[in-house]
């Protein structure tokens, strides 16, 4: 089992990771379009990432990119409408989709709303769009993360049991601490991931990535660390008030 620590970026503060991560992404999908196409993004959800969706559909960025090839998927959805401000989907919509008029085709969205069935849908989804053969997982071009302050990851909760998934794209946890239903891509995903571009803001965070990057590997107890056995490269960009314990 190949451990590859990733590359940590200090940033002054979030309007900073934001700008970082945008320069970043830019990057990336110039590359794939250039390479192959298209560019295959699964987004995050949480609060950190939103600075980055503004820039990303803003004046400054918003043309840098050929969006008509950028293919958007999500790392995790809560099971909620997508109305819902709760929704993942709900927020990207808001601060990077609808800014940049994403045709409907480019969006493959978890349908939370579906509930149980929900999971299924989004991995037959993955299947589909990405011609998997029977036990593949999806390479996507870049998975963006966050991290919670219990070093979770996407819906990868400590101590659950879809931290052993080793053949399923898809899962539906409940998350007791927080009464929610989810969906998630798996640890086999995460792996397989070309880039992953991982955001880490605000001094809660600064207990979980002390432990995360300079303590044991205990995936189980910290699952942001399945990230360290990604196929391909990993950048975090993070705030000093995350990082003020390294
Ligand atoms: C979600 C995310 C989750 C998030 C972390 C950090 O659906 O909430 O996928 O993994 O990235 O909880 O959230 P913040 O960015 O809001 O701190």
């Amino acid at each position: 089992m190949r451990i590859n620590t990733p590359e940590i970026i200090v940033c002054e503060d979030p309007a900073e990771i934001a700008e970082r991560a945008a320069k970043a992404f830019v990057k990336l999908a110039g590359e794939f379009m250039k390479s192959r196409g298209r560019f295959t993004a699964a987004l995050s959800g949480g609060k950190t990432p939103e600075g980055l969706y503004r820039l990303l559909s803003s004046e400054k960025y918003g043309k840098e990119i050929d969006w008509s090839g950028v293919e958007f998927f999500w790392g995790d959805e809560r099971c909620v409408p997508p109305t819902h401000p709760e929704s993942n989907f709900f927020n990207a919509k808001k601060t990077l989709l609808d800014r940049l008029e994403i045709p409907e085709k480019n969006i493959h969205r978890i349908k939370g709303e579906l509930l149980k069935t929900a999971s299924e849908e989004y991995e037959t989804e993955l299947k589909n769009f990405f011609g998997l053969r029977r036990g593949e997982a999806p390479a996507f071009d870049l998975i963006i993360l966050g991290m919670g302050a219990d070093g979770h990851t996407a819906s990868l909760f400590p101590r659950t049991s879809v931290l052993k998934e080793e053949k399923k794209i898809t899962a539906a946890v409940y998350v007791e601490r927080l009464k929610s239903l989810r969906v998630t891509l798996t640890p086999p995903v995460i792996k397989r991931a070309a880039n992953i571009i991982l955001l880490v803001s605000g001094r809660e965070k600064s207990d979980a990535l002390y432990n995360v990057l300079q303590g044991p590997f205990t995936p189980e107890r910290l699952p942001v660390q399945i990230t360290f056995l990604a196929e391909g490269t990993s950048t975090w960009f993070v705030d000093k008030e995350a990082a003020r314990k390294l």
